[in-house]
């Protein structure tokens, strides 16, 4: 398998290329099969380490990393920063160099400050894979997205996708946005004004359709991505209430029936049922929430494998 991303880190979506980025897809497809058979492990990366290093909470990344390097044969070690010595008062970049003269291969972090992973790739001699770093980038979040609508609607180039809720405060539309724009989709967003950045045209070199309401937004658009209202890092009043927000901003079946018949509904989770989304809207055949964290996994062995230069094939 020729390796089509030739870097040891992988920090953000804002260094990748377009060819970086679908080769990234392409060897995803390739470890997806694994998934699905009854013996899930592959010996691709074994004598491999990789160290989970979470700073914030997490179900979905922080497990699939998990499953990714063991279905892939790696040793995956799991730190708990509350019985880590981050606890007595040890410092990231302590905590870095100590784990890095443990000789893994790649240590995977999400920290709640935006730039911690590029911190610690400077001084680690481990790849450095960033599983979200405060409001700044969520790489394999966007990389996931993009495996579940190249899945279903088989291409990304010129689909219309809307990007809904709290823009100001999430990673995962500061990765979308860039990913899906290098990949030739148009991308509108939509939220209270308080939660919609001006300056973000600057992450992309296209257009960046900026929405006045979430109905402009979604009209005849191929993906709704809704994010989460990430009541954590809300330091003042955005909107009045949730419920005000729900009414404005809540992706109802009502509202979904202003895109396209066939448009697909995501969001990165956790959900807050009934805030951003409604239950009905986000069980519904439309929506692929579970479909995302599927992919997640075989996104992340791609990525895992092709940061710690394994050359072995998926098979
Ligand atoms: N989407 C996402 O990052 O979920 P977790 O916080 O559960 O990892």
């Amino acid at each position: 398998m020729e390796k089509p991303f030739k870097r040891r880190d992988l920090l953000g979506i804002r260094d990748l290329s377009a060819e970086e980025i679908k080769g990234i897809l392409d060897t995803a497809e390739n470890f997806r099969e694994i998934n699905a058979r009854e013996i899930k492990k592959v010996p691709t990366l074994r004598g491999k380490t990789v160290i989970n290093l979470f700073f914030e909470n997490s179900t979905r990344t922080r497990t699939s990393f998990e499953l990714a390097a063991k279905r892939l044969s790696a040793d995956a070690v799991n730190i708990s920063i509350s019985s880590s010595s981050v606890a007595k008062g040890e410092t990231l970049i302590d905590t870095a160099l100590n784990l890095d003269a443990m000789s893994p291969d790649c240590i995977v972090v999400r920290h709640g400050s935006a730039g911690v992973p590029h911190q610690l790739a400077k001084v680690s001699k481990a790849a450095i894979i960033n599983a979200g770093d405060g409001t700044n980038e969520h790489p394999t979040q966007a990389l996931l997205d993009a495996m579940t609508i190249r899945e279903h609607k088989k291409k990304i180039a010129d689909l219309e996708v809307a990007i809904v809720g709290d823009i100001l405060h999430s990673r995962v539309a500061r990765s979308n946005i860039q990913l899906l724009t290098k990949l030739g989709a148009r991308v509108r967003v939509a939220g209270p004004k308080t939660l919609v950045p001006d300056d973000f045209q600057y992450l992309v070199e296209k257009d960046l359709i900026v929405c006045k309401n979430i109905e402009e937004a979604i009209e005849g658009t191929d993906v709704v991505m809704i994010l989460r209202i990430q009541k954590e890092r809300q330091d003042s009043a955005y909107f009045p209430t949730l419920r005000e927000y729900s009414i404005h901003y809540g992706l109802t079946h009502e509202r979904l029936n202003l895109a396209k018949e066939d448009a697909i509904v995501l969001h990165p989770g956790p959900m807050n049922r009934g805030i951003e989304i409604a239950s009905d809207v986000a069980d519904s055949s439309r929506s692929l929430i579970l479909d995302q964290v599927k992919y997640g996994v075989a996104v992340r062995m791609a990525v895992l494998y092709l940061a710690t230069g394994g050359t072995a094939s998926s098979e």
